[in-house]
C-alpha cells in the first residue's frame, strides 16, 4: 500500500474506532459486535506493523503494551487533591446547607448532586487534547505516575474531542462482576483473593507491568475539572456537560436541586437502589454548583466548604472473633476465615468473615477475642473492617499461622512471591477431597447429587481415594446404601448421574482434573484445539504456546501435569471405566454450517431451567456467538425473567426475542436433525 493511501486509512480507522469505543465504553450503547470491532482494530495493527512511523500515542493500538516500570515516578498536583467532609444523616446535611447560605448571604443555592464511588481518585492531565499523564492522589500533594496503567482503561479517551488543554479528575474502579470473576480465577488459580473492588483497583493501578491493568477490566467516572486553558465554565453542572461532550465518561445519575429537603429526598432515596448499581458506591457527594460560590465558600485545611460527602448508614456491626478457622483448598492454598458472634446485618446473621490471606491478621493486628467491626457491602462477603483495641480486656490471645498443614501435617511453603502459604504434599488428604469436590462441581463433571457433603463422606469412609474411584462406586453400591441420608433410591440416581458423566466432552474432564492455571475458559480451548485428550497428552509446550490463549505459565503447567506418572495411571483408570476423553462439541474449523453459525445471540434476565453458562454453551456449541449488549447487528435476543433494557433495546430495534420455553423448543428442533 502507498504510504499516503495508508496514512489516510490509520486516520479513518482511528476515527471509527475511537467512535465505537466511545458508543460502547462510555455511552453503554454500541453499534457494532465485538468481532466486528476486532476486524477493524486488526486492520489498523497490521497497517501500522507496515508503517511503524504513523504509530502516534492516540493510536487505540496504544492502549496496552508499554514495558514494566521499575517504579513509578512522583508527581506533584497542580492543586492539591483534597478529600471532603462527611454527613452521616439528615441533621448533618441540613448544617452544612445552613453554613453554604450564611456564609454566601442568600437563601437560593443550587446543589449537584452525585454518586460517591468508591474506587480510588486520579488525576488526568491532557495537553492540546493528548492525554499525557495520569496519577493517584498520593498524599493530596504528591502522587504517583500511573499514566502506563491508566491508558489501559477504555473509558478514559486518548484524545478528546478538540484540542484543550485542561486536567480532570474522577475515580477509576473495578465494577462488581469484574471484581466477583477476577475473585474466582484468583480461587481457582490458587492466589490470594482481593477483599473489595475497591483494593483490587488500587492494586491493579499500582502493578508497575501495564500488562495486568489491562487485564482487569477498570472503568472511569469523572467528576471534577481542574484547570482549563483558554475557556470559561460558570459552574460544576457546566463542567459536568463540558467534559462529557469532550469524550469523558460522566456519571449519569447527577441532578440539580435548589432546596435541601430535595437533596435529602434524592440521596436517601439511593440507600435502596444501591445495591443494584453495577459498581460499588459508598455514598453522595453534594456539592454547591456555581463556581463564584464555590470560591466565596473556599476551603478548610482539608475539604473544601462548598461540598459534603454523605455517608449511607454502614451495613456494618460490632462483634468478637471468637476463632479463626484454617481450610485447605484444591491447590493447596491455606485460607483463614474468622468465625464470629453471629450478629444481624442488613438482614442476615452473619457468623463467618473471610480473612483472605495471614496479611489481613497481621495488618490489622487482629487478636482472638477481639471486638471488631463486621462490614458487609452489598452483594460481597462480609468482611472485617477494623479492630477496636480500646475494647480489650487482656484475655485475648495472639494467632499465630500454623506452620504445618492441619489436614496431613506436611510444612507448608509459600511459592515465588506469593502471600498465601500453600500445603504441597500430594497426597495431602485435603488437597484430594476438595480436588474431587471440584471435579463433580457444575462446571467440571457436574454430577448431581455429588456435593461437597457426599464427597466429603465417601472420602472418609474410604470408598474413593481419587477422581477414578468415582467411576468404580457402582462395583460398591451395597455399601453406598448403608450411608447417611442414602436410601436406595438416592444412591441408584447417583450411579445414574455418574454415569451420564462419562460422556461429556473433553473439556469439562480437562477443566475438572484441576490442572494448575487451566480454568474452564482454557479448557475448552484446548479440548477444541486438540480434539482428543490423547493428542493434548503429546502437545508440547511450544505446541501449546503457539494457540492464542495460552501462555508459557500455562502450557508448562499443562506439560509439567501430564508427565506426571500417576496422572498416566490415573487417566487410563478413567479411560478403562469408559469415560469419555475426545471433543464433542464443534471443532472451530468444521463450524460453518451449524444451526447458529454466524449468529449473534445475546443473553439477558434469568432462565429458570439453565444457567447462564450451560445456555452459552448451547449457543456457541451449535456455532454461535453470544454478546453482552443489543445492537442492530444482533441475530436474537433471548429473554428470562427479569429482563430488562436489553429486552426494551431488542424490540425498539425489531430484533428477534425468543422467551426461555421458544429457546428450548428451538433447541430441540436443532439437535434433532
Ligand atoms: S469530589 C475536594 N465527587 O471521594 C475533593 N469525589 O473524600 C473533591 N469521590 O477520594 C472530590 N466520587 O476520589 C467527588 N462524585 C464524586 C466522587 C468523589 C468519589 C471520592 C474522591 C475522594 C473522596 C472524597
Amino acid at each position: 500500500m502507498e504510504r499516503l493511501a495508508a496514512e489516510q486509512r490509520i486516520e479513518e480507522l482511528r476515527k471509527q474506532i475511537n467512535h465505537h469505543n466511545r458508543l460502547y465504553h462510555i455511552e453503554d450503547r454500541p453499534e457494532i459486535t465485538d468481532q466486528e470491532y476486532d476486524v477493524l482494530m486488526r486492520e489498523l495493527q497490521t497497517l501500522e506493523d507496515l508503517f511503524p512511523d504513523m504509530v502516534t500515542p492516540d493510536s487505540p493500538t496504544q492502549r496496552v503494551g508499554g514495558a514494566p516500570l521499575a517504579a513509578f515516578e512522583k508527581v506533584v498536583h497542580k492543586t492539591p487533591m483534597l478529600s471532603l467532609a462527611n454527613a452521616f444523616g439528615e441533621a448533618d446535611l441540613r448544617d452544612f446547607d445552613r453554613r453554604v447560605r450564611q456564609t454566601l448571604g442568600r437563601d437560593e443555592v443550587s446543589y449537584v448532586c452525585e454518586l460517591k464511588i468508591d474506587g480510588l481518585a486520579v488525576s488526568l492531565q491532557y495537553e492540546n487534547g493528548y492525554f499525557i499523564q495520569g496519577s493517584t492522589r498520593g498524599d493530596g500533594q504528591t502522587g504517583e505516575d500511573i499514566t502506563q496503567n491508566l491508558r489501559t482503561i477504555r473509558s478514559i479517551p486518548l484524545r478528546l474531542t478538540r484540542p484543550v488543554t485542561l486536567e480532570v479528575r474522577g475515580e477509576a474502579f473495578m465494577p462488581k462482576r469484574a471484581f466477583e470473576k477476577l475473585n474466582k480465577e484468583r480461587e481457582a488459580q490458587g492466589e490470594a483473593l482481593f477483599a473489595n473492588p475497591r483494593n483490587s483497583a488500587a492494586g491493579s493501578l499500582r502493578q508497575l507491568d501495564p500488562k495486568i491493568a489491562a487485564s482487569r477490566s477498570l472503568d472511569t467516572f469523572i467528576y471534577g475539572l481542574g484547570e482549563l486553558e483558554g475557556e470559561t465554565v460558570e459552574s460544576h453542572s457546566q463542567a459536568l456537560e463540558l467534559m462529557g461532550s469532550l469524550g469523558f465518561k460522566i456519571n449519569p445519575e447527577w441532578r440539580v436541586f435548589t432546596s435541601i429537603d430535595d437533596v435529602i429526598t434524592f440521596v436517601e432515596g439511593w440507600v435502596e437502589k444501591r445495591p443494584h448499581l453495577p459498581y460499588e458506591i459508598d455514598g453522595m457527594v453534594i456539592k454547591v454548583d456555581r463556581y463564584a460560590d464555590q470560591r466565596a465558600l473556599g476551603f478548610t485545611a482539608k475539604s473544601p466548604r462548598w461540598a459534603i460527602a454523605y455517608k449511607f448508614p454502614a451495613e456494618e456491626a460490632v462483634t468478637r472473633l471468637v476463632g479463626i478457622e484454617i481450610s485447605v483448598g484444591r491447590t493447596g492454598v491455606v485460607t483463614p476465615t474468622a468465625l464470629l458472634d453471629p450478629v444481624g446485618i442488613a438482614g442476615t446473621t452473619v457468623k463467618r468473615a473471610s480473612l483472605h490471606n495471614e496479611d489481613i491478621i497481621r495488618e490489622k493486628g487482629l487478636l482472638i477475642g477481639d471486638s471488631v467491626i463486621v462490614r458487609k457491602a452489598g452483594d460481597i462477603i462480609p468482611e472485617i473492617v477494623a479492630v477496636l483495641p480500646d475494647r480489650r480486656k487482656g484475655d485475648e490471645q495472639p494467632f499465630h499461622m500454623p506452620t504445618h498443614c492441619p489436614e496431613c501435617g506436611s510444612e507448608l511453603v509459600r511459592l515465588d512471591e506469593e502471600v498465601a502459604l500453600r500445603c504441597i504434599n500430594p497426597d495431602c488428604p485435603a488437597l484430594i477431597r476438595e480436588g474431587m469436590i471440584h471435579f463433580v462441581s457444575r462446571l467440571a463433571m457436574n454430577i448431581e447429587g455429588l456435593g461437597e457433603k457426599v464427597v466429603s463422606q465417601l472420602f472418609a469412609k474410604g470408598l474413593i481415594g481419587s477422581v477414578a474411584d468415582i467411576y468404580y462406586l457402582k462395583e460398591r453400591r451395597e455399601e453406598l446404601i448403608g450411608l447417611e441420608r442414602m436410601g436406595e433410591k438416592s444412591v441408584d440416581n447417583l450411579l445414574d448421574a455418574i454415569e451420564a458423566s462419562k460422556q461429556n466432552s473433553l473439556e469439562r474432564l480437562l477443566f475438572g482434573l484441576g490442572i494448575r492455571l487451566v480454568g474452564s475458559k482454557a479448557a475448552r480451548v484446548l479440548a477444541e484445539h486438540f480434539g482428543s485428550l490423547d493428542r493434548l497428552m503429546q502437545a508440547t509446550q511450544e505446541e501449546l504456546m503457539a494457540i492464542d490463549e495460552i501462555g508459557p505459565k500455562m502450557a508448562e503447567s499443562i506439560v509439567a501435569y501430564f508427565s506426571l506418572p500417576q496422572v498416566g495411571d490415573l487417566i487410563k483408570r478413567l479411560e478403562a471405566a469408559g469415560v469419555n476423553t475426545l471433543y464433542k462439541g464443534v471443532r472451530l474449523a468444521e463450524a460453518a454450517d451449524l444451526p447458529f453459525s454466524g449468529k449473534t445471540v445475546v443473553l439477558t434476565g434469568t432462565l429458570a431451567t439453565l444457567t447462564r453458562q450451560e445456555a452459552e454453551e448451547k449457543i456457541t456449541s451449535m456455532g454461535g456467538k453470544v454478546t453482552g449488549s443489543v445492537s442492530a447487528k444482533t441475530d436474537l435476543v433471548i429473554a428470562g425473567e427479569k429482563a430488562g433494557s436489553k429486552l426494551e433495546k431488542a424490540q425498539k430495534l425489531g430484533v428477534a426475542v425468543l422467551d426461555e420455553a421458544g429457546f428450548l423448543e428451538l433447541l430441540k428442533q436443532m439437535t434433532a436433525h
